[in-house]
């Protein structure tokens, strides 16, 4: 059950008028969703911080969270194809920014976990991320370091041997929720309605991203807010062409695996052929093999390489790998039964290319961009 939603009030943050040098951060963007039973407080957000950064949740104590969603990289691990872990240990996924995460209908490339709160309780225990055997060890810090108790009282009332999983993850998910971003040059342009914001070559690009590109009808624009993402699942042939030939076989296996109790973020992190099955791991259906979240696009100029297995290294070789109806080469095979009947060949001329990039670097926030440059 998704837990019931309650509109977050960021009114420090909407009086700012829509001046060139300090636009509204939070134009373009919908309320942020938050559930009944994690309200939104600053000391809950303060606490989360400092968990995020906590390295001594993670078996070496060289692993936090913001090892691989770090804000001076957009909060990702940029520009590594897939994250590394416990002893530089390698997944086999594109770490996707926390950035705009609290508005995902799902977490996770295959959205396997439900929210916020309950994403976070996974890579403490992944072997190859924080690798704990338990949620143990992160309770001993807790209940016991001097710093959090005054954090944990004024953020949940506890302290000392009160303090639980339900209270870490909590604060996590509201520090999480707070990091959001809008205000981009297309957020002014789009929404703002200030016609200088962008240039001749973004307006061409979003008209493509509208027309001949469809884009938008999976990366959604609605009247009041855009968030690029419908939040559901295709298969668009990104790594699906290497294990194509077998994919039977290995959904199969895996579906067995499962039955038995095999732990699916183990798996998906672990192996690779596992990872490309995508979506099919968390829902047992043919029609979702090869098929993973669309994400959102927001800030994408500064989260490169791209797509779940980070294959793509910059924004015009995905925008090839679409105008090819999902492939980087015109020679490359043609892509399976499996691919999502939203792609096909688009046969986009350079000039559209070039303003479909152009578009896609107008979604940067200039707060995002700034963490980046002072952390440099
Ligand atoms: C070793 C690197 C690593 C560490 C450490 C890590 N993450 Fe991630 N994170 C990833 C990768 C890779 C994914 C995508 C995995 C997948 O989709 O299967 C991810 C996915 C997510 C998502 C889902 C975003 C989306 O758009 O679906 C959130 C939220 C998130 N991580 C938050 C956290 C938090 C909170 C922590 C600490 C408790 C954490 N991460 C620790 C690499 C990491
Ligand atoms: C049928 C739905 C669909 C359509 C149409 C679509 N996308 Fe996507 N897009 C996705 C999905 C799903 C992914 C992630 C796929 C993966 O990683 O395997 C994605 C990934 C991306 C990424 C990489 C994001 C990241 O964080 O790595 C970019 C950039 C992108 N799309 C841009 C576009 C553009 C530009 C167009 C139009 C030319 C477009 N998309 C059309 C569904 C779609």
């Amino acid at each position: 059950m998704r837990p019931s939603l309650r509109l977050l009030t960021l009114t420090a943050l909407v009086a700012v008028p829509a001046l060139a040098q300090s636009p509204n951060p939070l134009l373009g963007l919908p309320p942020v969703p938050v559930p009944a039973d994690n309200p939104q407080t600053p000391e809950k957000e303060a606490l989360g911080h400092k968990l995020f950064r906590d390295k001594r949740f993670s078996a070496n104590g060289e692993v936090a969270c913001e090892t691989c969603h770090d804000r001076g990289k957009a909060f990702t691990d940029s520009p590594l194809p897939v994250s590394e872990g416990l002893g530089k240990a390698k997944g086999t996924r594109n770490a996707p920014t926390v950035l705009n995460a609290a508005f995902n209908e799902t977490q996770f490339w295959d959205g396997r976990e439900p929210s916020l709160e309950r994403q976070s309780t996974q890579p403490f225990l992944n072997p190859i991320e924080m690798g704990l055997p338990s949620h143990e060890p992160i309770l001993k810090v807790v209940r016991s370091d001097a710093e959090y108790q005054p954090l944990f009282k004024s953020a949940f009332g506890v302290s000392g041997g009160a303090i639980t999983m339900d209270h870490v993850t909590k604060a996590l998910a509201a520090f999480e929720r707070a990091q959001v971003s809008g205000g981009s040059p297309f957020d002014r342009w789009y929404f703002g309605g200030e016609e200088k914001a962008v240039s001749d070559a973004v307006k061409r690009g979003f008209t493509v991203f509208l027309q001949q590109g469809r884009c938008v009808s999976c990366h959604t624009v609605s009247q009041t807010s855009a968030l690029f993402t419908d939040g559901h699942f295709h298969n668009i042939n990104v790594g699906f062409p290497r294990i194509e030939k077998d994919v039977v076989e290995m959904a199969t296996a895996f579906s067995t695996a499962k039955k038995k109790g095999e732990n699916v973020d183990v798996a998906v992190l672990a192996n690779k052929n596992t990872s490309d099955l995508g979506r099919f791991a968390v829902d047992d259906r043919w029609a979702a093999l090869g098929s993973f979240k669309t994400p959102t696009l927001r800030n994408i100029e500064l989260t490169a390489p791209y797509m779940h297995d980070g294959s793509l290294k910059t924004l015009e070789e995905v925008v090839e790998h679409y105008s090819n109806g999902g492939k980087l080469k015109e020679t490359d095979p043609e892509p399976s039964g499996f691919l999502s009947g939203g792609i096909r060949p688009l046969n986009l001329t350079a000039d559209q290319k070039k303003d479909l990039v152009a578009f896609l670097k107008s979604l940067t926030s200039p707060q995002v961009a700034a963490a980046m440059t002072k952390s440099k």
